[in-house]
This record gives C-alpha cells, sequence and structure tokens, in this order.
C-alpha cells in the first residue's frame, strides 16, 4: 500500500502520518508556513486549520483585522520569519547584498514522492520506497529570490519524521546565510517539561527534567564537535508524563558538530524549538547559484510516556540510520588493551592477553593508542601514522597475524582529526591545523585539530591510514577524538569565508568517514572522543557503536547509560567491564558485567591480571553475553527505575516476540532494612507464563504487580540477572 502525505489543495494543509502520530501544517493566504499539529494520529485535514491561535490584542471592529502585524506571537509557525514581529528565534536568517536581514519567504510549490533522498556531503537516515515518503515545500524570499526547500520524510511503522532544509540562492547577488535550523516546531500546551543531557568528560549525558518557565533555553554546543557538555537531543513532554504515560516529544540533529537546540516560550504559551547549526559558529557565503544543505533533524512522538519514545528512536537508529551491515551483524566481543596497559605494551604483552582473552570467550582484541611515530606518551605522534615497528616488534601485519594466530579479530585505534604539535606531520604541514593567525594556538592533550575544511588534508589522512588498515586487514577501527575547536580559522580560505571553518570541518570528516567505510566495508569502526565526548547521530550513521564513556566505574555507568538511552539504542554504547583508573568505588565483577551487559559487551583491563576468582567469570559472562546479545542488540529496553531516583536501578531487554525478557538490577547501596520489592514488568505478552528457571509466573501478574527482588547478599553494587523465557 503507497503512503501518501495528505494534501488539501484548495487550502494548501499538509498532513503527514507517521507511525501513529500525524503531523500537520497549512500555508497561510499570504503565503508563509503555519504549524497545525502534531500529535497522536488523526483523521481531520480541513479542519486542522481551525487550530492556529487568535491574536489576543482586543482589535476594534472598525479597525483593520490586518492591523497588529508586529504582534504575531500567537500564531504558531513551520518555517518561522526572521524580522516580521515575530522574535522568536528564526528558521533561517539570510543576510542580503544591502546587508539587512529580514528573511520572510512565501509559498511556491509542493511535491510528494515515495521514499527518501540522501543528503549531499551529509549522514542521514534511508528507507525504502515502500518504507517511507517524502513531502517537499518550496518558499521564496521575493527579495533576496533566496529558495527554502523544506524537506519531510515521514516513516510507515514508527512515528518519527526526518527533516532537512536546502537553501539556494536564485538571486542575482551574494547573500549570507547567517542561521539556518534544519527543524523548527512550535507547541501551544501550558505545561511542558524539557529533557536535556549534559556532561563533562567522565560523566556524560547526564539526565535533566524541568519545566519550561518563560522566555528562550539555549542547548547549545560552540566546540566545533557535539561534545560532552550538552547532547544534540531534546525532550519536550507533558509535566504529568512518565516513562509509561503521557505524551512527549522528541527531537534530535544528526550532526557532529556546534549546534543550537533553542526552546523558547512566549507568555501566550506558545513554545518555538528549533534544532540546527549553531547560529554563532557559522555564516555561509551564497553566491547566486549556490545551494546551501542542513543536516537532518529527526523528530519523534509518543502518546505513552517517555519509554515508548526511546523504544521509537532506537528501532529508528538501529533500522534506518546505522550502516546497514551493521543492522543485524553479531558485535564481536571485544578486549581493548588501553585501560590495562596504555602505552607500556608489547607484541610478547598483547599475544599473551589474546591467548588468555581467546581461552574466556573473547572474540577481537583492539590495540588502543601508542602503536605509531614516537608515541610512548600523549604528547607526540599524532598524525604520523606508521607503525612503530621497533616498539611492534616487526610490522603492524605481523601483529595482527600473530593475534589471529590466537583465534581472535584485530582491531586498532586512530585519532585521525588530530595533530601533535611534537609530530612530523606538523614540522612539514605546521598550516594544516586550524587557527586564526595573530592568535596563539590552544592545546590539548598537546595537539591541535588538522584543519578537515581542506580536501587535501583529508586525503592525506585517508590515504596514511588506509595503508595501516589494509596492512593490517583491520577488522574493526576506534576512532577517538580528544580536543574541541578554538581559535576557529583556516589558512585556505578567504575572510568572507572564515565562517564556514567549523561547518567544513564537519563536512571533511564525514567525508573521510565515507570514504574509510566504503572502501573497508567489513571493518566495524567505534566511535569515540575523549570517552563519550562526540556520541551523536551524525557519527553513528558511520559507525554503530560508540564508547559511552571512559569512566567504566559500575556506578557511573548507570547514570551515564540512563541518559544515553533516552535516544540511542543499548547496540550503539561500548560497555565494559575494567578495573578502571578512576579511584572507582569497589563493584563485584558480577555487577560490572550486568551493567556493561546493558551496551556492546567487552573488557578492558589485563586479563592475565584478574583475580583469579574473577577471571573464573569472565567464560560464563562471554557465554551469557552470546545468550542474550540478540535481546540488547534488536529487542526493546525499558528503564524500569532511575538511578537519580532509586536504590534499586532495574532495566530488562524484551524480545520483540516477547518471549524472552533480560532483567538486570542493581542494588546501589546495602540496606539492612531492604525487604525487597516487586518490580513491575512492562510489555510482556500478558496472556504468556514465564519461567525465570525456578517458578512460572502468568505474564499479567508481571507486568500488573511485579517480580519480586531482593539483594543476593550483603554489600554494595550487588546485582541480579533473570532471564524470564516464554513458556
Ligand atoms: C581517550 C579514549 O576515550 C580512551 O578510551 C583511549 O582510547 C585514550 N583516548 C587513548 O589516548
Amino acid at each position: 500500500m503507497a503512503m501518501t502525505p495528505l494534501v488539501q489543495e484548495k487550502n494548501l494543509v499538509f498532513r503527514l502520518d507517521a507511525g501513529n502520530a500525524s503531523y500537520a501544517f497549512q500555508v497561510t493566504p499570504d503565503g508563509r508556513l503555519q504549524h497545525l499539529y502534531w500529535g497522536p494520529k488523526v483523521e481531520a485535514l480541513e479542519e486542522l486549520t481551525r487550530l492556529n491561535g487568535k491574536n489576543p490584542y482586543p482589535t476594534e471592529p472598525s479597525l483593520d483585522p490586518q492591523d497588529n502585524q508586529c504582534w504575531r506571537e500567537h500564531q504558531l509557525w513551520e518555517f518561522a520569519p526572521e524580522d516580521i514581529g515575530v522574535y522568536a528565534p528564526a528558521t533561517a536568517t539570510v543576510r542580503s547584498a544591502q546587508g539587512t536581514q529580514v528573511t520572510d519567504p512565501r509559498y511556491v510549490s509542493y511535491r510528494t514522492f515515495p521514499g527518501k533522498p540522501a543528503l549531499p556531503g551529509l549522514p542521514a537516515s534511508y528507507g525504502q520506497e515502500e518504507e517511507c515518503q517524502t513531502l517537499e515545500v518550496l518558499l521564496e524570499d521575493p527579495a533576496t529570490r533566496v529558495q527554502f526547500l523544506l524537506r519531510y520524510t515521514a516513516f510507515r511503522n514508527l512515528p518519527v519524521l526526518a527533516r532537512s532544509l536546502a537553501i539556494t540562492n536564485r538571486g542575482d547577488a551574494p547573500v549570507e546565510l547567517r542561521r539556518a535550523a534544519s527543524l523548527t516546531t512550535d507547541f501551544c500546551h501550558e505545561s511542558l517539561d524539557v529533557v536535556y543531557f549534559d556532561g563533562f568528560w567522565g560523566k556524560e549525558r547526564c539526565f535533566h527534567r524541568e519545566p519550561l518557565q518563560g522566555g528562550l533555553k539555549v542547548l547549545e554546543s560552540t566546540r566545533g564537535l557535539s561534545g560532552h557538555a550538552m547532547n544534540p537531543s531534546v525532550i519536550l513532554c507533558e509535566r504529568t508524563a512518565t516513562e509509561e504515560a503521557g505524551r512527549a516529544y522528541g527531537a534530535l540533529l544528526v550532526y557532529s558538530g556546534s549546534f543550537a537546540i533553542e526552546v523558547d516560550q512566549s507568555p501566550l504559551y506558545r513554545t518555538r524549538l528549533n534544532l540546527g547549526l549553531h547560529p554563532q559558529c557559522f555564516q555561509w557565503l551564497l553566491n547566486p547559484g549556490d545551494s546551501f544543505q542542513t543536516p537532518e533533524a529527526l523528530q519523534g512522538f509518543s502518546a505513552a510516556g517517555l519509554g515508548t519514545l526511546s523504544r521509537a528512536f532506537h528501532d529508528f537508529l538501529r533500522n534506518h540510520l546505522i550502516p546497514r551491515q551493521w543492522r543485524d551483524a553479531p558485535r564481536p566481543i571485544l578486549i581493548n588493551n588501553w585501560e590495562a596497559m596504555h602505552f607500556d605494551f608489547s607484541k610478547e604483552k598483547l599475544v599473551k592477553l589474546a591467548r588468555t582473552a581467546k581461552a574466556n570467550g573473547v572474540e577481537l582484541l583492539v590495540l588502543d593508542d601508542g602503536w605509531f611515530g614516537k608515541r610512548n606518551n600523549d604528547r607526540n605522534a599524532l598524525g604520523d601514522w606508521i607503525p612503530n615497528q621497533e616498539k611492534l616488534d616487526g610490522t603492524m601485519g605481523e601483529l595482527a597475524d600473530a593475534i589471529r594466530a590466537e583465534g581472535l579479530k584485530f582491531g586498532l585505534w586512530f585519532e585521525p582529526e588530530m595533530i601533535s604539535r611534537d609530530s612530523d606531520l606538523f614540522r612539514k604541514h605546521p598550516d594544516w591545523a586550524i587557527q586564526t593567525p595573530g592568535h596563539s594556538l590552544s592545546y590539548h592533550r598537546f595537539q591541535y585539530m588538522l584543519d578537515f575544511s581542506r580536501p587535501e588534508v583529508v586525503d592525506y589522512v585517508f590515504d596514511t591510514i588506509s595503508q595501516v588498515i589494509q596492512e593490517a586487514k583491520l577488522d574493526y577501527m576506534k576512532w577517538d577524538a580528544n580536543r574541541e575547536m578554538t581559535e576557529v580559522g583556516s589558512l585556505a580560505l578567504p575572510p568572507e569565508q572564515q565562517g564556514e571553518v567549523a561547518h567544513r570541518y564537519v563536512l571533511g570528516l564525514y567525508d573521510l568517514y565515507q570514504r574509510l567505510t566504503r572502501r573497508f566495508p567489513q571493518m566495524l569502526i567505534e566511535g569515540c572522543s575523549a570517552g563519550g565526548g562526540r556520541f551523536d547521530a551524525g557519527i553513528l550513521a558511520f559507525s554503530p557503536q560508540f564508547w559511552t564513556s571512559d569512566n567504566s566505574d559500575a556506578f557511573s555507568r548507570l547514570f551515564i547509560q540512563y541518559g544515553t538511552s533516552f535516544f540511542y539504542p543499548c547496540s550503539a554504547m561500548g560497555a565494559h567491564v575494567a578495573v578502571n583508573w578512576f579511584p572507582q568505588r569497589y563493584s563485584p565483577v558480577e555487577t560490572r558485567a550486568a551493567v556493561a551487559f546493558a551496551g556492546t559487551f567487552g573488557y578492558e583491563l589485563d586479563l592475565d591480571r584478574m583475580p583469579p576468582e574473577e577471571l573464573a567469570q569472565v567464560k560464563a559472562q562471554c557465554q551469557f553475553y552470546h545468550q542474550c546479545h540478540h535481546l540488547v542488540q534488536n529487542g526493546d529496553y525499558y528503564r524500569l527505575t532511575s538511578p537519580y531516583e532509586n536504590n534499586t536501578v532495574a532495566w530488562m531487554h524484551l524480545a520483540k516476540d516477547k518471549s524472552l525478557c533480560l532483567l538486570t538490577v542493581v542494588f546501589v547501596r546495602y540496606d539492612a532494612a531492604y525487604a525487597g520489592e516487586n518490580l513491575r514488568l512492562p510489555g510482556l505478552d500478558p496472556q504468556a507464563t514465564y519461567s525465570d528457571g525456578t517458578h512460572t509466573w502468568p505474564g499479567n501478574l508481571l507486568i500488573q504487580a511485579g517480580y519480586p527482588v531482593t539483594t543476593p547478599k550483603n554489600g554494595d553494587m550487588l546485582s541480579l540477572q533473570i532471564l524470564l523465557q516464554k513458556e
């Protein structure tokens, strides 16, 4: 059955139905685009036009009803104009050749077609013709003749829309783009909460939920990377919404650079949501005939709480964003040598680690930082991607062969976008660093960022890295990025284009990702950015998993993985059992493994130095992972309790056919007076019975009354993992 966005030609009303949600907007009589509706599926079309608000200013009947045009805040906008009396952040701002900024485009045309086009140079979601339908609406600003193409793709089975904006200068004079949001949508609820995820190194994606108050709230990164400080995602939800009930609206940017999410509530209870490139870090020169494509934004809706919203995004990212070949392919259990050895490794140590790892069920060994140039600490050699044969006791190919001879796959760490101040590459090409002449160059971890706005720099990195990948026939690459952008400038661009550097950098990054994934499609890439800094949907489009945090302390991970799970599926979260170099609290190895099971599982420690009683458990953990990983990778994830509010932190993974459920519970602090509790397990089949190996339980009872849990013994950070099998 073909899907079609519904269009009412008379009033130019557009309605897109995605999964069980509808989204609607309309062309006004004066040709502007106003928002009408986003919520549960509705059948109405023409009637939707009655929903747009009225101007509350008392107009005398004798006055022209068209008066009061400086006050347009009561309207809901789909494309928010600049400087015509709307005042909340605009969708796009174009500075004309005259230096003015009014941006007020009017309707030109629309078209619809099945499927979804790719975005030039940018990662984007994908779908087959029978899975989705695209609507394009074209607007043009009469003064500058700049055109705006709004593109919406609605997916048939998921309540998610993918959106972007393409801007083309059809005029005769150059203009400058000052702002270009990927998504604008307006709400008219009186009381909404905003949910967002900020953080720092070792403390990624902290969950925040607060009532929206009047005024503008900007969730942002101005760091050149999406970064630790704020994730490019946001949820607006009804104040009463819970995990299982209430309306929730989520939006996620498919972008890895500086971004702004603007949430602006007016006293008329109109709330503008804008998502896109950060206007402070972005300008773009559009000569006559030039076009600019914004990154994609995804918007998802749930009428049944935050849990359902998260599961919609998980399904969407797994089925329509991550590289297709990794959708169902089981991810290998890996061991990474970083926490075990840092820079102090040798071929002998690595082979020994590989042998022990293989004997216990691990499948892939990753050699982290330190294998190239003169890299014996973090002060040098980034950019010199030549294996250090002295340290490796031979070539990289020989090391890879030695690891494979032990029965493991082999992976390597790179930091492709960076250049050490002390490197042969910097001595040869000091101009290849991002920099602003006349200003000192801030370094961080003794490194600068390469100027990826220059194609020759990306070419160089592609060539040098490809040689190593080829030589070692890598199965896996860890792609790290350990600093943010400062003194932004490129020695290769003219003054009028310096405002383009940060975005051009990200385009260069995506170009490198695309070339590497095309040339080495079998190689699994795991993203990383000083832990989980650049964990975003832009990177996930190339790299289906991301190192969630350098902080592998099981207690901290409860929070980090909880926050990450609101948008990103567990299959995207790198999670390892570690003996961390953090001053970490003690957690039994069972609990460290139970927490790491909720991600792409692995180890980050020296198995050969593990206490024997802990090592004895590794084999069983690996076997258990194989038994359950399909639940984690493709199943439905339920947050049962929040670590922010509970001492008993619980979650579950449920197979899509509801035949198997993995319940995980962590009891954070020991409480002598804890009497246990019943954890309700939503989502199970109410008609079925489930067995935990000892008892059988009616599904309906587990849903309504819960499953009884209590601490297995005395102590902090104890855990339980229960498999419930449908009978
Ligand atoms: C930061 C990463 O997050 C770590 O896992 C490790 O790869 C180091 N960089 C290596 O320098």
